[in-house]
């Protein structure tokens, strides 16, 4: 067993509840908590600072119906109309941003998410990414991809995709059990995943994402063991599995759900090894915290030489690149700086509409930011760092008790995880983390177990 092999099958359960604390997921260095006001001129500044290829993530906040776990930016609408306005107003956006970058820049990678980007009308879809092709031309293997609610799409929704040009799809699944599903108002039988999984398949090989969620109520090791067996039978390229974020100040609806009885952190933890050995059992590979995928996936491969990396959409190959975001709540991170769409959708196109860039706050990275923001991703994601000598004296010694409890390794400069700590990552990540102490709002991060 080493390392990079991942393999948990079992987990003390006095450590999770011993090191049970609130921490983020580190999809940013400083996290979003830590953002504030930014000026005009440092946002121009890094948008014009670098040259080549970049990514772009566009929001679409809107979905049809509220699940009540959700921790996403939403709006929930009944009617697809509103779409159309709201592409225009991202195109607009695109050409703010467009006139602040250098020329000639290309897309490596753009990601569609929400809300439920498949909530647009097919044409307005296109126009979005004809749009986003004709400011940015796509560069030969970018990687296209979308979110994707099995409950929003038909067959000829999905084809039109493919016809677009999205190569990864990436669906909300989260559960397959009826009683979960309608505790947290997300009704979804498997064969409308199971229809648009063939419905792609009969176009090609394209990357299959599932999205599944751990810690909700009603999820027993029995029920969760048929809803992974059916998953697996499905054989999606990757799997997401997601420990449900409870954060019901931040998202009320989410009261609802407490209403039904979470699960402890005990039994979350009894899923999260259950889905382990039912999913490596199946053939898939562990990837950093919380994803899987079957050999031969771009993330795997990225995880074998060191270089896979974390954005705001979660794990990436796409080492380095610029991230422009569009889209109300969208966050960029370009040339040294974060920077965060205003979230309030009228707040954001009367911004736009005046021809100002609508950003609503932002962070500057310092050096030693820029230097734990790399230490804490090549942990996050590669699970393995070499700190600069003679550096980190605190946070070398901080980390003997989890070196005591058979997390992590420290020999000379290298910090390794070990695959007992990759469920305590959440926790080995802090030590590095400057503002987390000083952070009496530590509180607004979801549990780590
Ligand atoms: C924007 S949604 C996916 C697309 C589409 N809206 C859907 O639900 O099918 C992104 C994913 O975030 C995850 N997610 C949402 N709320 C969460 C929470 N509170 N904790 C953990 N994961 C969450 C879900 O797995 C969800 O599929
Ligand atoms: S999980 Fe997806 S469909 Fe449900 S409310 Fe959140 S974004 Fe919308």
């Amino acid at each position: 067993m080493n390392a990079m092999d991942g393999r948990v099958l079992s987990v003390p359960e006095e450590l999770v509840a011993r090191y049970r604390t609130r921490a983020p997921r580190y999809t940013s260095y400083p996290t979003a908590p830590q953002f504030g006001p930014i000026s005009k001129d440092a946002v121009d500044t890094a948008l014009g600072r670098n040259a080549g290829p970049m990514s772009a993530y566009v929001h679409i906040p809107f979905c049809k119906s509220l699940c009540h776990y959700c921790g996403c930016h939403v709006e929930i609408h009944a009617r697809r109309g509103i779409g159309a306005g709201y592409v225009d107003t991202v195109l607009a956006e695109a050409d703010l941003v467009a006139a602040r970058l250098q020329p000639g820049r290309t897309l490596e990678q753009l990601s569609l998410g929400g809300g439920t980007p498949t909530f647009l009308e097919p044409d307005d879809m296109a126009r979005l990414v004809d749009g986003l092709r004709a400011r940015w031309p796509f560069t030969p293997k970018a990687d296209i991809s979308i979110e994707v609610d099995p409950r929003t799409i038909d067959d000829d929704y999905l084809n039109r995709l493919v016809d677009i040009g999205f190569g990864r799809y990436s669906f909300g699944v989260q559960d397959f059990d009826a009683t979960v599903l309608a505790a947290v108002h997300r009704p979804q039988p498997a064969d409308l995943t199971l229809r648009a999984v063939q419905t792609l398949r009969a176009r090609g090989d394209f990357d299959l994402n599932f999205d599944l969620m751990y810690g909700l109520p009603h999820q027993t090791p029995q029920t969760f063991r048929t809803t992974l067996e059916t998953v697996v039978e499905m054989r999606p390229t990757r799997i997401a599995l997601f420990l449900y974020a409870h954060v019901p100040w931040m998202k009320p609806a989410q009261k609802l759900v407490e209403k039904q009885g979470i699960p402890d952190s005990t039994d979350r933890s009894r899923l999260f090894v259950l889905a382990n050995e039912v999913l490596l059992g199946a053939g898939y590979e562990p990837i950093g915290m919380d994803h899987f995928a079957l050999p031969g996936d771009d993330l795997l491969r990225a995880q074998a030489s060191g270089t896979l990396q974390r954005n705001f959409m979660g794990y990436t190959s796409r080492a380095g690149l610029d991230l422009v975001g569009l889209g109300v709540s969208a966050i960029g991170g370009f040339g040294g700086v974060y920077a965060q769409d205003l979230k309030d959708r009228e707040a954001w196109t009367a911004r736009i509409d005046a021809g100002e860039l609508p950003i609503e706050r932002g962070f500057v990275l310092s050096d030693d930011d820029v230097l734990r923001r790399d230490v804490i991703m090549q942990l996050f994601c590669n699970f393995v760092v070499d700190l600069p000598a003679g550096a980190f004296a605190d946070e070398r010694a901080r980390l003997a008790p989890m070196i005591g409890d058979g997390f992590v390794n420290l020999v000379g400069d290298t910090v390794t995880v070990t695959p007992l700590g990759r469920h305590f990552i959440r926790n080995v990540c802090a030590v590095f983390d400057r503002y987390l102490e000083a952070d009496a709002a530590a509180r607004r991060y979801s549990h780590t177990a």
